[in-house]
């Protein structure tokens, strides 16, 4: 076979989709923003927009990642890094998702990162949201786990704490090396099935308060903005 493919690789609608809602959300940029920088590979398009705005168009900003696959990703795009020691209140945080519902309420942690997500996200004034529209639901819960991060030493007693308010929790395991997935901040991941949830709201205090749980991944009243990536363009949802 020479060097011509006979037929170009198929890139799917979502994937188109989510450059798309990247290329959006980092038109609210604006020189001297300290970005709040999400993870996933609909935040990586975000990412890698940020780097080509501050090379090709002389942008100035500053980063905080939310995990290291972003502190990794921005770093090669030329995204200069910044923290939340340094810089306690973000202008704006944009991040992916993995369910949203019609309140803008979300499920988020299928890389794992809610926990660094949610504190970067609560530190922005502005927190916008990039995702498919595949990404929005009538109900959360809706075949999808919430993820919580778990405290290792605790992870027997909070699993059988997530048990007694209903739901059906199974340990994150690695796809790529034996075990349990540990997260950027050392701790287990408990995904949990809770089936289509009614009170988000009371269920994200509750898990919060069984000892050892760090975060949730329940998002609730925090997105300001959605870009939703359609076959054939962009929704906007704003709370
Ligand atoms: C990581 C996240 C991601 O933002 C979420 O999983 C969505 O990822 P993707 O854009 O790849 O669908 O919460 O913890």
């Amino acid at each position: 076979m020479g060097k011509w493919k006979l037929r170009p690789e198929k890139v799917s609608w979502r994937e188109e989709a989510k450059k798309r809602v990247a290329l959006e959300a980092v038109k609210h940029l604006q020189d001297d923003f300290i970005v709040g920088l999400g993870s996933g590979s609909t935040a990586a398009h975000v990412i890698q927009e940020i780097g080509r705005q501050i090379l090709k168009a002389g942008l100035r900003v500053l980063g905080v990642p939310t995990s290291s696959q972003a502190m990794m990703l921005a770093v090669r795009s030329g995204i200069p890094l910044t923290t939340l020691d340094e810089y306690p209140s973000l202008d704006l945080a944009i991040d992916g998702a993995d369910q949203i519902d019609k309140k803008l309420d979300m499920i988020k942690g299928g890389g794992g990162a809610m926990t660094r997500e949610k504190i970067v996200a609560s530190a922005a004034k502005q927190f916008i949201i990039v995702a498919d529209e595949t990404k929005l639901v009538d109900k959360l819960g809706t075949n999808c786990r919430v993820p919580v991060e778990v405290l290792p030493f605790a992870l027997a007693t909070a699993t059988a704490s997530i048990k007694e308010l209903g739901g059906k929790p199974l340990l994150r395991e690695s796809g790529r090396k034996v075990g349990a997935v540990v997260t950027d901040n050392g701790n287990y991941i408990v995904d949990i099935d809770f089936g289509p949830m009614k009170d988000t709201e009371e269920l994200n205090r509750r898990l919060k308060l069984i000892p050892g749980v760090v975060e949730t991944g329940l998002f609730i009243k925090m997105a300001d903005i959605v870009y939703l990536g359609k076959p054939d363009g962009i929704i906007r949802l704003e709370r």
